[in-house]
């Protein structure tokens, strides 16, 4: 009773900040969650130990460790690096109440079947930023020779035949493609999969598990092929810089008009969005394997931005940038592709002094230099670091409930900014219950 009551008050966390100071300074980027969490899923696939470098303490980790436990693994971290020992791990169902709780587990679906031929998983849960559909993960399963049913309170697969076969998936889909990926590696014959996504997580994955012993050709561009092989090693990897973790701080010093380096860029994993830097009038150079960016000049509103699958702008720095454009006056526009309900910071940005207009995939952001701080609510992790830099551009003092919602991807989003001269503090009231 009392663990729920604790967990139920979760939302109450909050951060406060004063605002109004230009960030100064250089910061290291953290590992990347969306990089981290399906490497987590492929160590299921060996029976012994696996090991990620730099792995980041975020809740989603710590959420997909505990259900690689309930599944049979022995789990221990030393330092940033997180140890998963998956000898004994040959559980082969997740409920919905740990699957809930995230949108990344169901790709323990293709883990499951890679290594026990069969799995049930529960409904995944995630942010509330749309509709978060699995048919695509179940279309490419089935071309794969798995049998799928699909019932009130999950998904169980059962492998048929081990052949591979040949995925064209119809949408671009990260999640499908890595489950395509897992679910295959393993197999007997050869799998080809195409029109599937291109992001760097899937590479990572791919490196991840060619590190292991798998034969992957094709990942980082739409046709990905797979050699199945019969067993695998261990897994050992660093885990790569969060190049969503990196573009929120960019944004928070293009909202406060500062200047900061990030000691460890992602390597040409930003260029969509440092085009968009540059037209909003940032500046960047990289520099030893820096990345300085000068965000002093930053005043253009934007004549329209647009999310799209990778090599596109990430969905994932829609809402940064939004708060971004909530700063520089004039008219913006962006158009959300990818996820149908992801402008919910626009009300909040509104409580601060900023005029956004939304209407369906479309927002209209008219900024204005003197953001007004106020309390305000994240209801989802990106919206919420995004109202974060609204706060560390605005005048006078911000609340900003739901902290919890941010912990899921951030690891250290106060100190890092405090780090940068921001006015920050974290407020955990769980402690006062
Ligand atoms: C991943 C990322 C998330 C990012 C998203 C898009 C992780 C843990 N999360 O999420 O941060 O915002 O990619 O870059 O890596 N879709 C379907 N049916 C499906 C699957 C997806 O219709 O079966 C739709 C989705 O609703 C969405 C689009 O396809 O409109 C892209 O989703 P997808 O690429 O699958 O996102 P995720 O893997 O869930």
């Amino acid at each position: 009773m009392y663990v729920r009551a604790l967990s139920g008050v979760n939302s109450l966390d909050e951060i406060q900040i004063t605002g109004g100071r230009a960030l100064e300074g250089s910061v290291i980027v953290q590992g990347s969650k969306n990089a981290a969490l399906p490497m987590m899923a492929a160590s299921l696939l060996h029976r012994g130990v696996s090991v990620l470098r730099g792995c980041p303490r975020i809740t989603d980790v710590y959420c997909m460790e505990e259900i690689l436990k309930k599944l049979g693994a022995v789990s221990r971290w030393e330092g940033k690096d997180l140890y998963l020992d998956c000898t004994r791990a040959d559980g082969t169902e997740i409920c919905g109440d740990s699957t809930g709780r995230m949108r990344s587990s169901v790709i323990l679906l293709g883990a499951m079947l890679g290594r026990s031929g069969r799995g049930t998983v529960g409904y995944p849960g995630g942010c509330v930023i749309g509709k978060r559909p699995v048919d695509i993960h179940v279309f490419a399963l089935r071309c794969l020779g798995v049998s799928v049913q699909e019932k009130e309170n999950g998904i169980t697969a059962r492998r048929l035949r081990s052949t591979g076969g040949t995925v064209v998936f119809p949408k671009k889909s990260v999640g499908a493609t890595e489950q395509a990926v897992l679910s295959s590696v393993l197999s007997d014959g050869e799998t080809v999969l195409k029109n599937c996504a291109r992001e760097p997580e899937i590479v990572w994955l791919c490196r991840y598990l060619r590190g292991m012993g798998a034969c992957i050709t094709g990942e980082g561009s739409s046709c990905i092929r797979i050699q199945g092989v019969g067993t695998l090693n261990g897994g050992d990897l660093r885990v790569p810089a969060d190049r969503i973790v990196a573009g929120t701080y960019l944004c928070a010093a293009a909202a406060t008009r500062g200047r900061i380096i990030i000691e460890n860029p992602p390597e040409g994993e930003l260029d969509a969005f440092l085009d968009l830097y540059r037209k909003i009038g940032g500046q960047y150079e990289g520099k030893s394997g820096k990345l300085i960016a000068d965000g002093r000049n930053v005043r253009f509103p934007v004549t329209f931005l647009e999310t799209e699958a990778y090599p596109g702008f990430p969905t994932d720095l829609q809402s940064p940038v939004m708060a971004v454009l909530a700063t520089i006056p004039g008219e913006s526009h962006i158009r959300e592709n990818i996820f149908e309900d992801r402008f919910r910071l626009a009300g909040e940005l509104n409580k601060m002094g900023a005029a956004v207009r939304v209407s369906g995939k479309d927002a209209w952001i008219r900024g204005t230099e003197t953001l007004q701080g106020c309390p305000v609510t994240a209801c989802e992790l990106r919206g919420g670091a995004a109202l974060v830099l609204a706060a560390l551009a605005a005048r006078g003092d911000t609340v900003i409930r739901g902290y919890s919602y941010i912990r899921r991807g951030y690891e250290h989003i106060c100190s890092d900014l405090a780090g940068l001269g921001a006015v920050i503090r974290e407020i955990n009231r769980n402690s006062f219950i």
